[in-house]
């Protein structure tokens, strides 16, 4: 009896599966209503329906730090999106200048999964053999000695101030060290990194009795004789030492083109007075790389741009290609950092690492320098040639590479908002950078059909927003 039962079940068991199995290939199988036992279900060959997403749900439970567009993606493919709905997008944004590669990149998933199958995470107390082959990377591609690992951009910059401080405490014998920034930039979004955003808004009602984190002064981008008035004024002489009890310039700290602050670029004039004013002081020159580093400009990092070499650099975004992953590189002459003087449990942990490593490598695969250049130069002549078409719409189109800014006009009648909303609208996405600026920042793998999509996309939305 016990046998017949068994294989009484054996047979309805292996039915269900054949039915299922042909399920899962899109035919139809049979008539009968039975509900199909929920272990046996088939892996579809397209990305698995989900549940319809609730915007309300989600608003209810997530922190409202950001105003988001009501869009929902559902998967990648190289440049582009689609949404819960199958719409497709161009994606010029690109998760904000961080992929890469473009989304589902295979040496990227293979690496990925690899890496998570052998080991994920463990402790920085220990050896991580692919830390140490993406920091050589780091090194080999700059002029840096040395990496440290973290996360984010934000968390980056916070190494760089700390490792500035102590650099100007030990070796400058700086009692208040000062770190120059300037106006208009933007570094992220902890306390430090806040107050060394040179943009209020980012800074209002975070203060202790209305002041920031002390130690930072501002001044205007590409203003070299407010550069040079400011380190003066900091070092000043004698009596003015005297009175300002060890306040010296530990860093002056920039972005070689300001991103967030709407795609303005640093002079080489600017950046190479920096660099003078930091070899007279002893200051450590510090370049903000987390959205212009990683090839985004066409030169491996932003400052070869302006021919000269940076004591620190930051970066984050683009180097894990979408995998969260950020570090602090600098000269062995700023390495103040012994153990226990900074660390992150996560920092530069296999998985983050091996994502890192796979991006460089694919790098030298894919000449993606080469690709930047030129679909960088196409992208910026598609958009000069609409400013005739439209004349007072567009007022500047400016940027390095691939990270390109298209200015409006003040009187147009719309903002860089509108235009990104209507781009969305159209299949195709792009980030603000203010709020007359439309930024076009896409993965680095961008082809010239893509590249002449979306200048014809942009001015597409352009036709039906002046018409208005
Ligand atoms: C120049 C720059 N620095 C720092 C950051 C902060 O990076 P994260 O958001 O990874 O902390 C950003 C982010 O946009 C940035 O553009």
């Amino acid at each position: 009896m016990a046998r017949l039962l068994t294989a009484f079940l054996l047979l309805v068991n292996s039915l269900t599966a054949f039915e299922l199995g042909v399920r899962g290939v899109g035919i139809s199988a049979r008539s009968s209503p039975r509900t199909p036992l929920p272990q046996l279900v088939a892996t579809p060959a397209t990305p698995a329906a989900k549940p319809a997403f609730d915007p309300a749900a989600f608003d209810k439970v997530v922190m409202k730090t950001y105003g988001r567009f009501s869009l929902v993606v559902s998967h990648g493919q190289g440049c582009y999106l689609f949404d819960d709905k199958g719409k497709k997008y161009l994606d010029c944004a690109a998760g904000i200048a961080t992929c890469c590669l473009g989304h589902a990149d295979e040496r990227l998933i293979k690496a990925v999964t690899e890496q998570m199958r052998e080991v994920n995470h463990v402790s920085n107390l220990y050896y991580i053999p692919q830390q140490g082959e993406l920091a050589q990377r780091l090194v080999d591609s700059s002029c840096a000695d040395r990496a440290f690992f973290c996360n984010s951009g934000a968390e980056a910059n916070e190494a760089a101030i700390k490792l500035a401080r102590r650099h100007a405490i030990t070796k400058l014998g700086a009692k208040r060290p000062v770190i120059i920034t300037a106006l208009n930039s933007f570094h992220g979004r902890t306390l430090a990194t806040i107050t060394a955003t040179g943009q209020a808004k980012y800074q209002k009602n975070f203060g202790y009795g209305g002041k920031m984190v002390e130690g930072f002064e501002y001044v205007p981008y590409n203003d070299v004789a407010a550069l040079k008035k400011m380190v003066a004024k900091i070092n000043g002489g004698f009596f003015s030492r005297l009175f300002r009890r060890g306040r010296k310039v530990a860093a002056i700290m920039m972005e070689p083109l300001q991103g967030e602050g709407g795609i303005t670029p640093a002079t080489t004039e600017f950046y190479r007075a920096a660099r003078e004013l930091c070899d007279a002081t002893g200051a450590l020159l510090m370049a903000d790389e987390v959205q212009t580093g990683m090839g985004r400009t066409g030169e491996f990092w932003g400052y070869m741009k302006h021919g000269i070499e940076v004591d620190v650099f930051t970066t984050a975004k683009a180097l894990g290609g979408g995998v969260p992953i950020g570090a602090m590189c600098c000269k062995e002459s700023a390495n103040v950092f012994g153990p226990g003087d900074h660390a992150s449990t996560f920092g530069g942990n296999p998985l983050a690492c091996a994502a890192g490593n796979a991006v460089m490598k694919a790098f030298e695969e894919d000449n993606v320098l080469a690709n930047v250049n030129a679909r960088g130069e196409q992208l910026r002549a598609g958009l000069r040639a609409l400013v005739a078409t439209y004349p007072g719409v567009i007022k500047e189109v400016r940027g390095w590479g691939l990270i390109v800014g298209c200015e409006l006009e003040e009187a147009c009648g719309f903002a860089a908002a509108d235009v990104v909303a209507k781009l969305m609208e159209n299949g195709m996405l792009t980030v603000p950078a203010g709020p007359r600026v439309v930024r076009f920042v896409p993965p680095l793998v961008i082809s010239e059909a893509e590249v002449n999509e979306a200048i014809d996309k942009f001015g597409a939305a352009l036709k039906i927003l002046s018409a208005k």
